[in-house]
């Protein structure tokens, strides 16, 4: 593997060739740039494993070159050259992502061994990364499984914000994995060791929602007969999961709003305000922005959750997943249940690409529990349907991706059998649907043994 190469970023002709020279026992290839703006160009156009730059340059100064740097490639090392005694600085470039710090006159041997340590970190991150991305490829990140385009960018971002204490808005219709996406989220954080906590706010009436929420003090309300914490606290230091939180009444909206600005929490029928350290994810199958055009939804408590928006594709725009998650499935209900299942037909997983799925995953893994249940050899096939997706549907664009590659004799086996199936073995029928004459179409039977 090609490794990245040093940048070395300084606009004194002098020192620069100097900083080059002591870097080149390193193994790595060395560009330089003479000035933040070169720099910034190159960034943009090929990753480096360490930049070694200096921070006061004429036009595009260090800070800007470290900023380029690390937007650029998240794990891109920043070596900092500094004015001698000027250590605010220095902290602050470390702030922003720097590795380290030299202050000038720069000692050599000192630079060298600063950048020979990032060059080392860096090859650990890269492989690192590499291993992660096989293993993902196979096993998607928390148990998410999912390839399309769609899904790898939805997989991105959780990466990207996880670790971060912004909230998060997960959109999606029924069952495409939004709470799935919340744990992945939290499981992923800074916070994986404190607690998860689900809230579903719908069906409940304000006082209850409210209660369960901000917890309450004894004889705050009738049946208040204790002190009683709410989710806000006991998620102390983790996450808490708004489900349907479109469904929150108004009132319980604005109380929401304060608590998440004040970062403090009153209990009911209390005055005191205890801190809450918590991160915010919510979801909803709701049309939220439609809700604020309504008035039913908050448009201030909208824009508060919604700092980062997650969209979860519905199964059926993302139907090259189905084959994946079948598997997935397949292989996790075999064990549960100890069924001797194997594995499915191509008849069976085409009716499975082709239906439409208006319960998502939810639907497709039911569906797979249910055939795996009931199954009564080890390969599924049409007849271990459910019978709502054994009707046959029109087929999309996107079911003839799937079939794409396939080898054209099977594709066009399948294709005469189903058409049979749905006229009822009517060949005069076949043979007009399918634009075929009666003879062909007797042919093809006979060759593909039909
Ligand atoms: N991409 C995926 N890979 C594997 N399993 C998934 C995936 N998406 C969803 N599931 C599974 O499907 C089921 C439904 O997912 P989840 O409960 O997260 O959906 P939801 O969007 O919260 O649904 P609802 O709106 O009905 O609450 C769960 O069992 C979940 O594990
Ligand atoms: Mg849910």
């Amino acid at each position: 593997m090609k490794r990245d190469p040093i940048l070395v970023v300084d606009d004194d002709d002098a020192l620069r060739e100097s900083l080059v020279e002591a870097l080149e026992v390193l193994p790595v290839e060395i560009t330089a740039a003479a000035g933040g703006a070169e720099a910034q160009a190159l960034l943009a156009e090929r990753r480096f494993a360490v930049v070694v730059t200096d921070l006061v340059m004429k036009g595009v100064d260090g800070f800007a070159v470290l900023a380029a740097a690390k937007q650029s490639y998240a794990n891109c090392r920043v070596v900092m050259l500094t004015g001698h005694g000027s250590r605010d600085v220095a902290v602050q470039a470390m702030e922003q992502g720097a590795t380290y710090y030299v202050e000038k006159p720069v000692d050599l041997a000192d630079l060298r061994a600063k950048v020979k340590k990032s060059l080392e970190d860096h090859q650990k991150d890269v492989a690192y990364d590499d291993l992660r991305g096989q293993l993902e490829r196979v096993f998607g990140i928390e148990g998410i499984v999912g390839q399309d385009p769609k899904m790898q960018r939805v997989l991105a971002l959780v990466r990207q914000i996880a670790g971060t204490a912004a909230s998060v808005l997960i959109l999606g219709a029924s069952g495409t994995g939004k709470e799935l996406v919340a744990r992945a989220i939290h499981n992923l954080s800074p916070r994986q060791k404190r607690p998860f906590v689900a809230i579903n706010c719908g069906g409940m009436s304000e006082g209850t929602i409210e209660s369960e929420l901000f917890g309450h003090v004894k004889g705050a309300f009738t049946g208040a007969v204790v002190d009683r914490e709410g989710k806000f606290e006991y998620a102390a230091g983790g996450t808490l999961f708004l489900d349907e939180v479109g469904e929150m009444p108004l009132a319980t909206q604005i109380k929401l709003l304060r608590v998440l600005e004040e970062r403090a929490v009153a209990r009911l029928g209390d005055n005191k305000l205890r801190p809450v350290d918590v991160r915010v994810l919510a979801a909803t199958n709701a049309d939220l922005q439609q809700k604020v055009k309504d008035g039913t939804f908050r448009q201030d408590l909208y824009f508060r959750l919604k700092v980062v928006t997650i969209e979860l594709p519905s199964l059926r725009e993302r139907r090259s997943d189905i084959k994946l998650l079948v598997e997935h499935f397949l292989q996790h209900f075999r064990k549960l249940h100890g069924k001797d299942v194997e594995s499915i037909d191509r008849d069976a997983l085409v009716a499975l690409v082709q239906y439409d799925w208006p319960g998502n995953v939810r639907e497709l893994r039911n569906a797979v529990e249910s055939m795996v249940v009931r199954a009564r050899g080890n390969i599924l096939t049409r007849a271990d349907l459910p019978p709502e997706i054994w009707a046959p549907l029109p087929v999309d664009q996107d079911a003839w991706q799937f079939l794409a590659g396939q080898p054209w004799q099977e594709v066009e086996r399948n294709h005469i059998r189903v058409t049979l199936e749905l006229t009822g073995g009517n060949r005069q029928k076949t043979a007009r649907a399918m634009g075929l004459s009666e003879r062909t179409l007797y042919r093809k039977i006979r060759e593909y043994g039909l």
